[in-house]
């Protein structure tokens, strides 16, 4: 039995599965790792990967970046957190509201989901309405009203799709607080907002992974932010990954003037955080009506991580790593070109996913895995592991800021092996 076996088995007995993190697991049990170094991490048993899973978007900058180690060192012998404010939640906050235009102010807190649910409430105090219209299928994290038609079935589907819940005994008031639309149809979101009442904000990803990981249509964009000042709802950002398509943030590249932006992984350099930013009128209400707090909010270790990567983030950075993912995804286009595969490459900048089909998806319902899809993905997973590349378990890839080219050859010959094997298997 190896050691991460060994391991599995103890964590079986107190934990249901042996898991406590269902998005990274994958049969029979995930590895244990041992440690991580740039862009590699190494396993309990001494194997190491290309780890193109960066935790899920958080390590643009790779595992244990200098920076980032050093000033986490600096500020651990300083104290970890404080019932007190400290100098490093400004800078943090200086160098997002300076990056963004339309951050002009902006409030922490530990999670891109509890940043997702304080954008909602923000949203609910400032225009004294309580519903939200979120996108069917698109995922925003764990707070109860944006965890909603996460999985929706085709049954659910057409042009008034039914709120679903996604966790067993939804409270119906909860189901009833919110509206599904479907990504890209102007149509449909006009009929919504028309026919639907007490919505207080639309909250999007302007980069849907679960639409096909490619940018909302510009048309839809410009649909989304007209349509929703005309019936006085804010326009949530949901940038908790999409901030890492653009040195002004997705909304910079793709447009869409949000009111608020919810934002999570990168900015915390590896550390636990989120952050909810927008216009300073409706930012006020933080102040005023929703008490945002949290006991580790804004911790120094956190600030400082994330002010470090951040800061070593800059434009020759977003630019080196857009070049990065176009490259792989025409290594990976020309090998499943080569080989005739019944799979795709789909992203954007330092993102990408491959599909196991050849449909063009728009939104999620173009993109909807079907049972046969889902084991291919499962299936290809475990072939880029055999070739000591580490994907997510929904085959994404998240690329680093310290890849090296070596690397990418590795990428390469792993990518092509593993299609090589998958489609003789
Ligand atoms: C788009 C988006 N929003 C929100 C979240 C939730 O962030 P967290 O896992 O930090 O709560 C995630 C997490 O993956 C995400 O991808």
């Amino acid at each position: 039995m190896n050691q991460s076996e060994q391991l599995r088995q103890r964590a079986l007995q107190v934990m249901p599965n042996g898991n406590t993190r269902g998005a990274v697991w994958y049969n029979p049990y995930p590895m244990y790792v041992a440690h991580g170094n740039g862009a590699h991490i190494t396993d309990v048993d001494g194997n190491r990967f290309l780890d193109l899973t960066n935790n899920l978007g958080v390590l643009i900058h790779g595992h244990a970046h200098p920076a980032i180690v050093e000033a986490v060192q600096k500020q651990a012998g300083l104290g970890s957190c404080f019932a007190l404010p400290t100098e490093h939640e400004i800078a943090l906050a200086e160098l997002m509201c300076g990056r963004i235009e339309a951050c002009e102010r902006i409030r922490f807190i530990n999670t891109g989901s509890e940043a997702v649910g304080l954008a909602i409430k923000i949203a609910r105090a400032f225009t004294g309405k309580s519903r939200i219209i979120k996108l069917e299928g698109v995922y925003h994290g764990s707070y109860d009203y944006a965890e909603i038609s996460n999985y929706s079935t085709p049954e659910n589907w057409g042009n008034s799709p039914t709120a679903v819940e996604t966790i067993p005994a939804t409270p119906a008031g909860v189901l009833d607080s919110v509206v599904v639309t479907a990504a890209n149809d102007i149509p449909m979101l006009q009929k919504r907002l028309q026919q639907e009442s007490d919505i207080a904000a639309v909250i999007v990803d302007p980069v849907p992974p679960r639409c096909g990981m490619q940018p909302l249509h510009t048309d839809y964009i410009e649909a989304l932010r007209k349509l929703t000042r005309e019936h006085n709802a804010l326009l949530i950002y949901d940038e908790v990954i999409a901030l890492r398509f653009g040195f002004h943030g997705a909304q910079g590249r793709f447009g869409g003037d949000p009111d608020l932006t919810a934002f999570g992984k990168i900015i915390g350099g590896g550390y636990p955080v989120g952050a909810v930013a927008g216009r300073a009128d409706i930012m006020e209400a933080t102040r005023t009506k929703v008490g945002s707090s949290g006991t580790f909010t804004a911790n120094p270790i956190t600030m400082v991580a994330g002010l470090a990567g951040m800061q070593a983030l800059d434009q020759p950075a977003y630019d080196a790593l857009e070049n990065l993912g176009h490259r792989m995804r025409e290594q990976c286009t020309a090998v499943i070109d080569a080989q005739q595969a019944p799979m795709q490459v789909s992203g954007v900048g330092a993102m990408f996913s491959i599909y196991f089909h050849q449909r063009q998806a728009r939104d999620y319902r173009s993109y909807y895995k079907t049972p046969a899809e889902n084991a291919a993905t499962e299936r290809f997973h475990q072939c880029m592991l055999k070739h000591g590349v580490l994907i997510a378990p929904t085959a994404t890839c998240f690329l680093s800021t310290v890849m090296s080219a070596d690397d990418e050859a590795h990428f390469a010959d792993a990518f092509a092996a593993a299609v090589q094997d998958f489609v003789h298997s």
